[in-house]
Parts: structure tokens; C-alpha cells; sequence
């Protein structure tokens, strides 16, 4: 099992979109694919419709001390044929708050302990992350082969990197040795916007390691979130959702990931 975690310390630059629709995508494409959604906002979830205001998740995973006996009970079906939510809502709070007062055990390998336990069941797991570095967002990395950065371009698109980058430097050196890439990538793109272009060139210039995808802006993406369902199906023609499967083969080919088939469909 390959395990994307996609993180910004920014809010509302496209994470829970990208982690939805990468995930819809890969599970398309033929993929038995994990959402984790690692966020008490829990809006991975509602985008899939797997959304409950207090059933157990992703919280239950951080305070467990038997993880293997939960990951069953607590993943669900979506409607969608391959792809399985691990569900967050605001329980995870106080399971965090729980986390740091257990001295007892580690507390940066939950999820990658639970994670272990269904490896051979799935072959793709993306975990869509708060804007925030915490305890959830630790294990996220700790947990993770590569992070996706989701940024958008405006006056302070590259505040909160470098400390996500250092961050991302002292997980793989102290916490976990399988980190093997980090890439940044543009979401709401407009290219009509002088300003936009300028940015795209600045944080290219800033050096980070980027996929060239842009993720164009489209008003089909907020109709989609009220329909609850991932973009690359909501409007398969819309800019975004080209863009979004053209980035996930771009991040395959990156990420040394061979496919055995990718099937175009007729929307590409
Ligand atoms: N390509 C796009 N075109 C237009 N709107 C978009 C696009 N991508 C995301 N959005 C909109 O931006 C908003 C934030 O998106 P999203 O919830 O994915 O961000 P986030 O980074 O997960 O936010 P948070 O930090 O709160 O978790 C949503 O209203 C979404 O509809
Ligand atoms: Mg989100």
C-alpha cells in the first residue's frame, strides 16, 4: 500500500478536494484505494457522503491500543466500487487531547500502526489533513510515503512552507525512513490573473520540488461539495477535474509508480 498525505498549514487551499478526488481517481482507475480523513472537520468525509456527527473514526485510531481490533469495524463503503473512508468528526479533539496526555506510548505511530493492519487489503491510502501541524498531522507523516502540497497563489501562498518543509525534514530523519517525496502543486489556478503567473514563478523560484500540474479554478468545485460527491465524478468535463487526473498520473510517473492500464475514459 502506497500512502499519499496531503498537508498545507494553510486553510482552504484545496486539500480535502485534492484528497478526494485523487482518491476517486486512483479507485477509478482500478485501485482499492483508503480515505483517511485526518481532520475533525471532518470534511473528507462529507464530500463522500460518509460523514457522521458522532460516530467513531479516525479518533478512535489515535487512542486504541489495539487498532487491529477497530480498522473492521470502523472503515466504511462508500458508494463508490474500491474506495473505503476512515471518517473523522469534532470526537477527534478530544482523542487528541487524550493522545498527548498518554505518556505511556508513542504517540506519533497510531496511524501507522492502524494503517499496517489493513496494508495488503488496499493499495493506495490518501489521508486529507487539518491546516494545522499537530499530533494528527505528525502521525500523518509519520504514517505517509509521500506529502502532497496543495498551494494557492496570492499575497502569502509560500507562508507556513518552510516550516511544513523542516517539519517534513525531521519526520523522515528521526520518525520514518519510508518518506520518500514531497512535491508542491497550484491549486485555483487562473491564468487570465497577471498576479497568479508572478507567484507561480516565485515559488518555482523558491526551489521546492513541484508537480507541474496546475489545478484550474472552476465553479463546478463548490457545487460538488454541496452534492457531496468527488469533482472527477460531479463534472468529469469540468477544468478542475481534467486537471486532477492529469496531476495523479503525473504524480504516478514521479513517484516511479507503474501503472499496469490508465484508461482516459471519454471525458479526457
Ligand atoms: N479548483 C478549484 N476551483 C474552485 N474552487 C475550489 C477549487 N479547489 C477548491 N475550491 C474551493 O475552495 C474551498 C476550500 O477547498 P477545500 O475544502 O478542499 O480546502 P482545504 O484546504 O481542505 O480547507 P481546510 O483547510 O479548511 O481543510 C472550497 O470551497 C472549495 O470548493
Ligand atoms: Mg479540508
Amino acid at each position: 500500500m502506497r500512502t499519499i498525505a496531503v498537508i498545507n498549514l494553510k486553510g482552504g487551499v484545496a486539500k480535502t478536494i485534492t484528497s478526494n478526488s485523487f482518491a476517486y481517481i486512483l479507485a477509478e482507475q482500478g485501485n482499492r484505494v483508503l480515505l483517511v480523513d485526518n481532520d475533525k472537520q471532518g470534511d473528507a468525509s462529507r464530500g463522500l457522503n460518509c460523514r457522521t456527527q458522532d460516530g467513531e473514526g479516525i479518533d478512535r485510531i489515535m487512542t486504541a491500543r489495539h487498532p487491529e481490533d477497530w480498522m473492521g469495524k470502523l472503515i466504511r463503503h462508500t458508494a463508490y466500487y474500491n474506495l473505503d473512508v476512515l471518517p473523522a468528526n469534532m470526537r477527534l479533539l478530544m482523542a487528541n487531547q487524550e493522545v498527548m496526555f498518554d505518556q505511556t506510548r508513542p504517540q506519533q505511530f497510531r496511524i501507522k500502526n492502524a494503517l499496517a493492519c489493513v496494508a495488503e487489503q488496499y493499495d493506495f491510502c490518501i489521508i486529507d489533513n487539518a491546516p494545522d501541524i499537530n499530533i494528527s498531522t505528525i502521525n500523518a507523516l509519520t504514517a505517509c510515503d509521500d506529502v502532497l502540497i496543495p498551494v494557492e497563489i496570492d499575497d502569502n501562498t509560500t507562508e507556513g512552507l518552510p516550516e511544513l518543509v523542516n517539519q517534513i525534514g525531521y519526520t523522515k530523519e528521526e520518525l520514518n525512513k519510508d518518506l520518500k517525496n514531497y512535491w508542491i502543486f497550484i491549486t485555483k489556478y487562473d491564468k487570465n490573473n497577471l498576479a497568479q503567473e508572478q507567484g507561480a514563478d516565485l515559488i518555482q523560484a523558491a526551489g521546492y520540488p513541484m508537480l507541474s500540474t496546475r489545478i484550474r479554478y472552476s465553479r463546478k468545485v463548490s457545487e460538488c461539495t454541496y452534492a457531496r460527491k468527488p469533482i472527477p465524478l460531479y463534472s468529469p468535463r469540468s477544468l478542475a477535474a481534467k486537471d486532477y487526473k492529469r496531476l495523479v498520473k503525473e504524480y504516478l510517473v514521479a513517484a516511479g509508480i507503474m501503472m499496469d492500464k490508465w484508461t482516459e475514459g471519454r471525458e479526457a
